[in-house]
């Protein structure tokens, strides 16, 4: 499949963000929605503790020595890189961050337009919508893309050990406040805790401004800087608390018309969307790690049996990168 690298898109300082009014509780909407957000705070917290025990000092030392020599393992054997491809992860390495506008297959932009149609027409009182699983399998091709060789290539190279698609979601966030409501964490500060290093693809399916709910980021020089501070919740840290470690002129927002590809380990920058203060932002995140990662959501995936139904149509490389059987959840080693 052709995937083409364009010229850089401009990335914009940031504008001051203006928080929408905060909506009335609905209690009906709050009771449906607590089981799910129970449980996916417990999945958090999981991984969130899973990757600090890596930390602790005894702990981490053998974690790491582990990790350093799975690396080392790995190198001879990791994908040779294209120069657009190089330059790519040269700019992850350095700003955390590459921007690219992204030239994808006609039938890779029809899957996506359709699902983008699909979340329009949903009548939705959130802050952001998600096409669920079943709905992602009615027409795979989209999901398909993201084990295309070239994203393979360049999660292993980020990574530097062999990629797992952890999978994709497409969503709408809404002009509609988060506050009080789970989705309210990515739009604040915050680090992706899926595995140590993670790598990602955000393509935004409509054009972005700055009241459209562009993607933030911290430069990678501050967000190591503060990785691991105290006083920073990691869950979500909110703009004064940023403000006061990184001055607002040192965020980051990335702006761009329909088919501006992010490229980012969201595990190493601090992030967020802003929200969009006039305009509905419509995108498509597809997202790797290692193999063993400290969680893996299941609702990246395509139900198994659509899953099963795509083997004849993968490469080896591509039905290994699934790691299908695998649990959805699994421990760093
Ligand atoms: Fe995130």
């Amino acid at each position: 499949m052709l995937f083409i690298w364009g010229p850089a898109v401009t990335l914009l300082p940031l504008t001051p963000v203006v928080d929408a009014d905060l909506a009335p509780a609905d209690t009906t909407h709050a009771a449906r929605a607590l089981v799910p957000r129970v449980v996916s705070a417990v999945a958090r917290r999981g991984a969130l503790l899973r990757r600090a025990a890596t930390r602790m000092p005894l702990v981490s030392q053998v974690s790491d020595r582990r990790y350093q020599r799975r690396l080392a393992e790995h190198a001879s054997q990791l994908p040779l890189p294209s120069v657009d491809q190089l330059e790519v992860l040269v700019a992850m390495n350095d700003a955390g961050v590459a921007v690219r506008p992204a030239n994808l297959p006609a039938e890779v932009i029809d899957a996506a337009d359709g699902l983008v149609e699909l979340l329009r027409r949903k009548n939705v009182d959130e802050p952001c919508v998600k096409a669920t699983p079943r709905e992602l399998a009615v027409d795979p091709t989209l999901f398909t893309w993201g084990l295309s060789d070239h994203l393979l290539d360049l999660a292993e190279c980020h990574i530097g050990l062999p990629v797992r698609y952890l999978g994709m979601e497409v969503k709408r966030e809404l002009v509609q406040s988060a506050a009080g409501r789970n989705h309210e964490v990515v739009r604040r500060w915050h680090l992706d805790h899926e595995d140590r290093r993670i790598f990602k693809v955000i393509v935004y399916l409509s054009d972005v401004d700055a009241g459209a709910g562009p993607f933030g980021f911290i430069h990678q020089t501050h967000s190591a800087a503060i990785r691991g501070s105290r006083g920073l919740d990691l869950r979500g840290v909110p703009d004064d608390k940023m403000d006061a470690v990184v001055p607002r002129n040192q965020w980051t927002q990335v702006t761009g018309p329909r088919m501006t590809s992010v490229l980012v380990d969201t595990g190493q920058v601090f992030h967020r969307v802003f929200p969009p203060t006039e305009t509905e932002r419509y995108s498509v995140t597809f997202a790797y790690s290692s193999r063993s990662p400290y969680y893996a959501y299941s609702r990246l995936m395509l139900p198994r049996r659509a899953i099963e139904q795509l083997r004849e149509r993968l490469s080896p490389r591509q039905w290994d990168a699934l790691c299908v059987g695998r649990t959805r959840r699994s421990r760093a080693s």
